[in-house]
């Protein structure tokens, strides 16, 4: 399963990079805006400083909600650097400019998933990536982690290629739940992959080990 940070942040990126389990980065206008990137000049540099990073693929997202528009900011993110991954929301016109970009080789990520419906449609139109929203389906009391199951289950049954990309992934349980369905991807914040590292019998046991070295030694 691959390790995607979701953030906009760059020592975030670093730190997880730095870790050496980070596969690549995904983005969105509201993680852009919570690290004050506005302004294209901005937004370009910021991707290609992410993509500086890592050498993973990176998510970008288009800002813009019509065919023609979607195309050529898409294509213009696209052009930054190979790395990026064109963002586009599962709407009507997103779907068209999916399908659009794959016969262009260009990949995509199909973002603000919340049904199997919605996640054939990407696959149809050949989408890289399909971004359900676990957490944000929890939110609203609807089992996030089924529509993974589902997904999966959909894409097994006819062997389509769209890599799912567990999102708005919080916690690690998401993660350890994820990677149990078989997502190909998950996308968290650093809290919830760090948060993969701590047990405490690992904290105790090594404690134990170091004093008993230590005792040992006769230090
Ligand atoms: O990748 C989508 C993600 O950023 C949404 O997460 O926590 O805002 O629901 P969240």
């Amino acid at each position: 399963m691959k390790f995607f940070i979701d953030t906009a942040n760059l020592a975030q990126i670093k730190e997880a990079h730095e870790m050496g389990v980070l596969d690549g980065v995904t983005t969105n206008p509201s993680l852009m805006a919570k690290e004050g990137i506005t302004g294209d000049e901005n937004v370009i540099n910021h991707y290609k400083a992410i993509c500086e990073i890592t050498d993973g693929d990176v998510s970008a997202e288009v800002i813009s909600t019509t065919f023609d528009e979607m195309v050529a900011e898409g294509e213009a993110l696209a052009k930054l650097h190979e790395q990026i991954v064109v963002k586009v929301p599962m709407i009507k016109d997103g779907v068209k400019a999916i399908k659009y970009f794959t016969s262009k080789g260009i990949r995509t990520n199909c973002t603000l998933v919340f049904s199997a419906g919605q996640a054939l449609l990407a696959a149809k139109a050949g989408a890289t990536y399909v971004s359900p929203f676990v957490g944000r389906l929890d939110d609203v009391a609807t089992d996030g982690m089924q529509l993974i199951e589902d997904i999966r289950l959909i894409y097994d049954n006819y062997g389509y290629e769209t890599q799912i990309l567990a999102a708005s992934v919080r916690h690690p349980m998401h993660i350890i739940q994820c990677a149990k369905i078989g997502a190909d991807v998950i996308t968290a914040p650093l809290s919830a992959i760090a948060a993969l590292l701590k047990h405490p019998l690992t904290d105790n046991g090594l404690a134990q080990f170091l004093a008993d070295h230590a005792k040992a030694a006769g230090k």
